[in-house]
């Protein structure tokens, strides 16, 4: 199996839980790792909410109690609020890298000078990159995009100067930030950011199961993300590691979804109470039972759940329908 360090952490396969805001919370994070996931991330997490002491911004940062390696991502586009927020994560909760986000498109992060705004502004990103390695007791690392526009592809200079500025690992989302997520995701651009730089280099955008192999022989990255593919999929993680190992790729079966779909509910109860469990699962559910036959109707029954009794009844049907 093929593994990778960030800084002295060590990471034990390829295969990593990219973030997604509004997916992956504690009890994502962890299904991906029952599956043998190598690295998982937190969402984006407001580094100005921190400094105003928003409770529930606190509640996003890793407890001691996670089982790591876990990277823990922290967004802003205010140099001194960033700065500031890392002793108060680091003494809330405990993550083994600080990873920040300089690659969201979405309108409300670009107007806070967030996200991938930061590409925009070469000078101050390394002055940010500098500062956050001078001040986080954990290695730091950025996820960028290629560029603001396509007329704007700087990604050789932001990549050369982010390792120049300690960073311990950049991982790349191919594409720029007028795309968002759609249109084609530039792998080879990946791969001269690995050739040009020494540090890790993580990949991201549109990886799936069956693309794997084929994007990996491109862009030879240390390591690989999942987003999309992974919602609902916590057994891709499995897979992958089987298919490097040359193992059988198991049936992920109808009973191994329910159980999981009740893992997942289980945990996001314990974590946020069942009533906004319920709720969050509700993209989760679909997902999980993507490709099982004759399961529109409960597809339907299940997103209208809003208890735990009410989501076991009808996992009870799908169960019982041939
Ligand atoms: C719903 C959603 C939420 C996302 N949230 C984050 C986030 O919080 N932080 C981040 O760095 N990237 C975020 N991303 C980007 C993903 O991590 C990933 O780079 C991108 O979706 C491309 O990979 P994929 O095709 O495997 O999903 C998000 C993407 C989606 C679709």
């Amino acid at each position: 199996m093929k593994t990778f360090k960030i800084a002295n952490i060590e990471i034990k396969n390829r295969y990593i839980q990219a973030p997604l805001a509004g997916y992956t919370n504690f009890s994502m994070r962890e299904l991906a790792r029952r599956y043998g996931a190598g690295l998982t991330y937190t969402e984006m997490t407001s580094s100005t909410a921190l400094v105003y002491q928003n409770q529930r911004t606190f509640d996003m940062i890793p407890k001691a109690t996670e089982k790591g390696p876990v990277a823990f991502q922290l967004f802003g586009g205010n140099k001194d609020e960033i700065i500031k927020s890392i002793p108060l994560a680091e003494n809330f909760g405990k993550y083994d890298i600080l990873d920040f986000n300089a690659g969201c498109p979405v309108k409300k992060v670009i107007k806070q000078e967030a996200g991938s705004f930061w590409l925009t502004k070469e000078e101050e990103l390394y002055d940010l990159a500098r500062s956050m390695v001078e001040v986080s007791s954990k290695p730091v690392t950025f996820k960028i995009r290629l560029g603001y526009s396509s007329e704007n592809k700087n990604y050789s200079r932001v990549a050369k100067l982010l390792e120049d500025a300690g960073v311990a690992a950049i991982a790349v989302h191919g594409r720029t930030r007028s795309q968002m997520y759609c249109g084609e995701t530039d792998y080879n651009a990946i791969k001269e950011i690995k050739e040009l730089v020494s540090i890790p280099v993580i990949a991201s955008g549109n990886i799936n199961f069956d693309n794997f192999n084929d994007i990996d022989r491109i862009v030879n990255a240390d390591g690989y993300m999942f987003g999309r593919s992974s919602i609902g999929d916590p057994k891709i993680f499995e897979d992958l590691i089987n298919l490097e190992n040359g193992d059988t790729i198991r049936e992920y079966t109808k009973e191994e979804k329910m159980e999981d779909i009740v893992t997942h509910l289980n945990l996001l109860i314990d974590e946020v109470g069942e009533i906004t469990a319920c709720k969050l699962m509700r993209g989760f559910a679909v997902m999980y039972l993507k490709g099982l036959k004759n399961i529109r109707p409960y597809k339907n029954e299940l997103v209208q759940a809003c208890t735990k009794k009410e989501y076991l009844e009808v996992l009870n049907k799908i169960k019982n329908n041939d």
